[in-house]
């Protein structure tokens, strides 16, 4: 196992259940295969929307693996079993606004019903928890939206230097913080 741990947690009921495939947590390990340079692990979960679960599993994610950075996808619209957003913030000590701003900002460009998503990220720990919507190419424009700011928000909280491929995404970070390159 690498160092460096990333925590997928896909929250469906129905995927959960093997009623249908999960093409959520895929779709995230995807995006991150490309955004990342860095060698990491991928510790993966498939939950139902179940709060105390969400909140169980995100715990474990970051206490016992570490994962400096730990994407979930679904369960943040207004339907009565989406609780992702309230299981997040029940494990978080600090809610970051600015990413969830960010994200739904930039998917109002694609779809009005973008609205509906309570995404929220934030830190416990030393780990940055990301919401996504359930929708596959949801994943990918949120993550696009809010990705520069991530590498550098993880060496805040005191998570891995993370590094980006830059063709694809491109990190951003103050210049007192950039890794000195070796020679
Ligand atoms: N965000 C983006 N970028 N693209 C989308 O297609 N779908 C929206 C919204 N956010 C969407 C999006 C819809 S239709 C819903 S209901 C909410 O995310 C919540 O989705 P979830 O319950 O699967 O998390």
């Amino acid at each position: 196992m690498s160092e460096i741990k990333i925590g997928f947690i896909t929250v469906s009921d129905r995927a959960s259940r093997g009623e249908y495939e999960d093409l959520g947590g895929p779709a995230m390990q995807e995006w991150m295969g490309k955004a990342l340079t860095n060698e990491w692990t991928p510790v993966a979960r498939v939950i139902e929307d179940d709060q105390d679960l969400i909140e169980a599993t995100l715990k474990e994610l970051c206490d016992e693996y570490q994962c400096g950075l730990v994407l979930t996808t679904g369960g943040t619209g207004p339907a009565k079993r989406d609780v992702t957003p309230e299981a997040t913030e029940a494990v978080c000590e600090k809610i970051l606004d600015g990413f969830a701003e960010q994200m739904r900002a930039v998917s109002l460009q694609y779809v009005p019903t973008a609205i509906l998503s309570r995404q929220i990220a934030g830190t416990r720990g030393s780990s940055l928890i990301i919401n996504l919507p359930g929708k596959p190419s949801a994943i990918a424009e949120c993550l696009e939206a809010v990705f520069p700011a991530v590498p550098y928000c993880v060496d805040l909280i005191e998570g891995p230097y993370l590094e980006t491929d830059e063709s694809f995404i491109k990190a951003f970070r103050p210049k007192h913080a950039k890794k000195p390159e070796a020679s």
